[in-house]
């Protein structure tokens, strides 16, 4: 199929400017002005801006709990992505009960996601039953294109917990073979001395989750794993950055030379902490995440760390928790799953209170939102940007839109949208996935299984890039 998208801007990580796109099949095959050629297809963007589709860096479509019980909403709700402008998403892969990575990375693509998951799909393998042979499997995960990993310094005593004995191993190692870690850094130990006092005071609603997960929890993990990452020169990307202690650590490792990123999220951007104070169990428990939600000033200070380059790209941490699993939390917040839903809200969030709140330029939209994680999973160019041979994955964005935030107009395979009531500006309009059309006059026309396993490069972390 050849299609042209005509009268368009096309903003990408470097600027933006007027021309039209040719896509041959699945691929872009020409820009430019008047391009030659008949089109079975012809999209007219005029008055709209075409972007490169989203590279959602941190998915859990499907989280298994240590008995194996899957939980999250399932990779048949992916679709929720498209309609968002994100086209490739990075899902976190964690082990199986008793199974090697590589077993659970390769059950998952050819089963649990096979034939439902509608964008292209990367992965990150996410240790969470850490042993010797997890150190042999790093130089075989980046040969299958798996060239990232997670571990929690947080949720002890499960077995998905990492000390540092086992986080500093897996870096040694990753270092050798170009592997860049991830990281969920939070104290264990601060975090459940709090939560235990909190716990026999009988103070076990929503609330005293944030209350049990202070900023310093947070910033002292950062410092410890930036240390090891600086000392044994491996790269490190900090997931769900949200507050200014923790994102100043990464500043000035940064600035002293170590191979670290910061990812933060559009929830850490746009909500703070108070929303867990409303009595109602059934609101307070929809925005129950680790980190937990920060203060006015927090999210101040990300957005001109976006800014500057000390947070280098946005994630959504998208954790579509039904509310019947919140509710296993009603009586007691420590028990209530983490995570909110958000990979379909990422760029709306970002366009809204971002670019069109002109805190940011749409240039740098583009830079956090597709150009920089599909750097960081080394699927870039082919993902990330719009350029001659890379995949025609693009947004046709109506920044004329003017709405509210709602689960029926943003969908998020649950119940529930986080940013439910708040005022929308813009919405991607047309999504194209290789040169198919998956979301048309913002409605998904999309297949279920369109999407395709995407092998990431090592060595993604090019961080003078980042
Ligand atoms: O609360 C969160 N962030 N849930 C998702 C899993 C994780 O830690 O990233
Ligand atoms: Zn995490
Ligand atoms: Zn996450």
């Amino acid at each position: 199929m050849q299609t042209l998208i005509k009268n368009g801007t096309i903003v990408t990580a470097l600027g933006e400017y007027q021309a039209d796109i040719a896509i041959d099949g699945e691929k872009i095959s020409m820009i430019g002005r008047n391009l030659p050629g008949s089109y079975e297809k012809v999209i007219d963007a005029a008055g709209r801006y075409v972007l490169p589709g989203g590279v959602d860096n941190h998915s859990h479509f499907e989280a298994l709990n240590s008995d194996g019980v899957t939980f999250n909403a399932g990779y048949d709700t992916s679709y929720v992505a498209v309609l968002g402008g994100t086209t490739t998403v990075v899902d976190f892969a964690s082990n199986d009960p008793g199974k090697s990575l590589i077993d659970s990375i390769n059950y998952r693509l050819e089963v649990r996601a096979k034939g439902k998951v509608v964008p292209d799909i990367a992965l990150h393998a996410l240790c969470t039953d850490f042993s010797e042979e997890t150190l042999e499997e790093i130089p075989k995960l980046v040969e299958m294109g798996v060239p990232t990993m997670k571990m929690f310094m947080a949720y002890k005593p499960t077995p998905m917990y990492m000390d540092d004995f086992k986080l500093l191993k897996t870096m040694q190692k990753a270092a050798e073979h170009g592997m860049t870690m991830f990281v969920h850094a939070e104290n264990a130990d601060v975090l459940n001395v709090l939560r235990d006092q909190y716990a026999e005071k009988g103070l076990l609603a929503p609330k005293y989750h944030y209350m049990t997960r202070p900023p310093y929890s947070e910033s002292e993990a950062v410092s410890r794993a930036v240390t090891f990452a600086k000392a044994v020169r491996c790269p490190l990307c900090v997931v769900h950055v949200s507050c200014a202690e923790a994102a100043e650590v990464i500043k000035n490792a940064r600035a002293d030379g170590a191979p670290v990123v910061a990812e933060t999220c559009p929830h850490y951007l746009v909500l703070d902490k108070h929303k867990m104070d409303d009595p109602d169990f059934d609101q307070s428990c929809r925005w129950v995440c680790s980190p937990a939600l920060r203060d006015k000033a927090d999210q101040d200070y990300l957005w001109d760390a976006l800014k500057r380059d000390a947070v280098s790209l946005v994630g959504s941490d998208h954790a579509p928790i039904p509310m019947y699993q919140k509710y296993w939390g009603k009586d007691d917040f420590r028990a209530i799953p983490n995570g909110s839903p958000g990979s379909g809200d990422r760029l709306n969030v970002l366009w809204t209170y971002g670019v069109a709140a002109g805190r940011i330029t749409r240039r740098k939209l583009v830079e956090i939102f597709a150009a920089t994680p599909a750097r960081l999973c080394g699927i870039y160019p082919q993902k990330g940007d719009i350029a001659v041979g890379s995949d025609a994955d693009l947004v046709i964005f109506d920044p004329g839109y003017e709405g509210t935030f709602s689960v029926e107009t943003n969908p998020t395979g649950v119940e529930y949208n986080a940013y439910e009531g708040m005022a929308q500006r813009g919405r991607p309009e047309t999504v194209l996935l290789r040169g198919t059309v998956v979301v048309e006059a913002a409605k998904f026309v999309g297949t279920p299984g369109s999407g395709r396993f995407v092998p990431g490069k090592p060595y993604g972390m090019a961080y003078d890039l980042l």
